[in-house]
């Protein structure tokens, strides 16, 4: 049995495709066989942070439109045994693919993967309502810990109810405890509470997750909290009780606080 998730955002760089390449070797970490597809058309990005931007020879448009077998197109993670990208054409637009057979294609990879993830196009516009006609079996919202993206967010919401597709599950990024204890950061808890949507998981702000992407390294290739994040979330989609972090709720020890600096002060300026 396969599941199809959709990895989608209502604003534009909160991380979907981290999360989606940071997940998919984290899933294939867990024995699982997982194809990640780039859906975002024109945009792609999946095989640079998958570290397979050289390799790209087929796309999904090819497999969608022109008859290539999705084996010829389907790019193999070196390292990752069970992991594969299906990478998007960097040369066409949302309008070029007819749901009905990116529908199709998702169905073919049915048969051959256990987790299949859908890296979306940002908004809600059209690249997303065709990726979301590939009956999806649970639709993931990714969101950072403010106003303008939980907006967005709640707009996703929405519109993922009105299509009565799966209900959707919030993956809250780029988290800083520092600031959810100093109140001017909204938790990943709270996040969720506010748009109603169950947590499935939580992603610190980590610099190493920049600076391999900086350094063209997956970013499941350096140890650091985000990765780790992403181990547990997996965990997590493979149906594992694995509790959730709750960044910046958790008291902090002793040391810690006594030796905690304050936090700076926002200057405003005067015009
Ligand atoms: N947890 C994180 N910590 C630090 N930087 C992050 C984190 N998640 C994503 N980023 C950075 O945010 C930027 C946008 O991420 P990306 O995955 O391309 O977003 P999207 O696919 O939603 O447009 C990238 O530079 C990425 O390295
Ligand atoms: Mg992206």
């Amino acid at each position: 049995m396969s599941t199809v998730w959709l990895i989608a955002s209502g604003k534009g760089g909160v991380g979907k495709s981290t999360l989606a390449a940071g997940l998919g070797v984290s899933l294939g970490r867990e024995g699982q066989r997982v194809c990640v597809v780039d859906a975002d058309l024109g945009l792609r990005n999946a095989d640079m942070l998958l570290g397979l931007s050289d390799r790209v020879v087929y796309d999904l448009m090819d497999v969608a439109k022109s008859g290539c077998a999705p084996e010829q197109a389907l790019i193999a993670v070196p390292g990752e045994e069970q992991v594969f990208l299906l990478p998007a054409s960097q040369f066409a637009r949302a309008k070029d693919l007819d749901p009905k057979d990116f529908r199709h294609v998702i169905r073919g990879l049915r048969e051959s993967f256990d987790q299949i993830l859908i890296d979306c196009p940002a908004g809600t516009e059209r690249g997303l309502r065709g990726a979301m006609a590939c009956e999806p079996d649970r639709a993931l919202v990714v969101a950072t810990p403010d106003d303008v993206s939980l907006r967005d967010a709640e707009q996703l919401c929405g519109l993922i109810r009105k299509k009565a597709l799966p209900g959707p599950q919030l993956l809250v990024n780029r988290l800083r405890p520092e600031l959810i204890r100093t109140g001017e950061m909204i938790s990943a808890a709270a996040a969720a509470a506010a748009l109603d949507c169950p947590l499935l998981g939580e992603i610190p702000e980590d610099p190493l997750v920049y600076r391999a992407l900086l350094r063209h390294l997956r970013v499941t290739d350096v140890d650091c909290a985000a990765t780790r994040a992403f181990a547990r979330i997996a965990q997590r989609m493979c149906g594992g009780e694995v509790p959730l972090p709750d960044y910046g709720r958790r008291p902090e020890g002793l040391l810690r606080r006594l030796f905690r600096r304050a936090p700076k002060e926002v200057r405003i300026l005067d015009h």
